[in-house]
């Protein structure tokens, strides 16, 4: 375990530092899913947030991980993930990573009104619900770390984009708030923004078939976007990363 690990943990009455522990909400697939195998190779003991209760199960027998079914649109939902993370650690956790999310494609004229519904839900209000459920523990201690998955579409313009990209518009405006709250409390948090990623969100838009869409071989790997929260995840106290862009070179 490294020395930065070591500081992100605790430690037990004998001494002895125990893992520092991480929370991931999107984890039963995609980006959250590589996260969280990146963090437990790392160390981390690693609560995992979903619906699907098949796909958490199997990833917290892999990574010896705590599967922690949940509806992050969900307040009751939430107030459970943040007793039971609680509980299991004995603390609130040292990094909590909300990459739950949706995402769906329509131009204005046509966007339905369900679909803006879903992207703001999930994108928007719940990522926020997400953070305002464990920042109360993360101040009190004085520490931790929060990485807010937004997205390419959070600060760039792509037709067809408008609910899915009003939803990341609005998480980087929650996150600059939070940034100025966060000033001196010891907690950080940063707002990750990657470029297309290769994951399932885009099975139902066929890009590979879509000439308006990105090929999937140009896209980013989730195991890449993975390794740069761990980055942000380990960087010494007093290191702090507000915005992060992750594109593909
Ligand atoms: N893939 C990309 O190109 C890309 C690029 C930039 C940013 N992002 C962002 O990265 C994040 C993850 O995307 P992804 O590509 O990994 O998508 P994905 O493969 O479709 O995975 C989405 C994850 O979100 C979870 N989720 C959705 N609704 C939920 C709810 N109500 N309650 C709990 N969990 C919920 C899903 O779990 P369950 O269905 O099991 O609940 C799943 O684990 C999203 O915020 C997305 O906007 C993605």
């Amino acid at each position: 375990m490294t020395d930065v690990l070591e500081e992100a943990g605790t430690e037990t009455a004998a001494g002895t530092p125990t893992s520092p522990v991480a929370v991931v909400t999107g984890a039963s697939r995609g980006i959250g899913r590589a996260v969280a195998i990146r963090l437990a190779a790392a160390g981390f003991q690693v609560a995992l947030a979903a619906r699907s209760v098949g796909a958490l199960d199997a990833l917290a027998r892999e990574i010896d991980g705590w599967a922690l079914p949940c509806d992050v649109t969900r307040p009751d939902d939430m107030a459970a993930l943040v007793r039971a993370v609680e509980d299991r650690a004995g603390r609130s956790p040292d990094l909590v990573v909300a990459a739950a999310g949706v995402f769906t494609l329509a131009p204005v004229a046509e966007l339905e009104p369900a679909d803006l519904d879903l992207n703001l839900e999930v994108n928007l209000r719940a990522g926020i619900l997400t953070v305002r459920s464990f920042l109360p523990g993360m101040l009190e201690r004085r520490s931790g770390t929060i990485v807010q998955v937004g997205s390419v579409s959070g600060r760039k313009a792509f037709p067809g984009n408008a609910a899915y990209a009003a939803s990341k518009f609005g998480i980087r405006g929650f996150h600059n708030v939070l940034l100025e709250e966060l000033r001196g409390t010891g907690v950080r948090a940063t707002l990750l923004e990657p470029a297309a990623t290769d994951t399932s969100i885009w099975d139902p838009m066929d890009p590979d078939g879509n000439p308006g869409l990105p090929d999937r071989a140009t896209m980013l790997r989730p195991e890449e976007v993975a390794d740069v929260v761990h980055f942000v995840a380990t960087r010494p106290a007093g290191v702090w990363i507000p915005f992060l862009p992750v594109e593909r070179s």
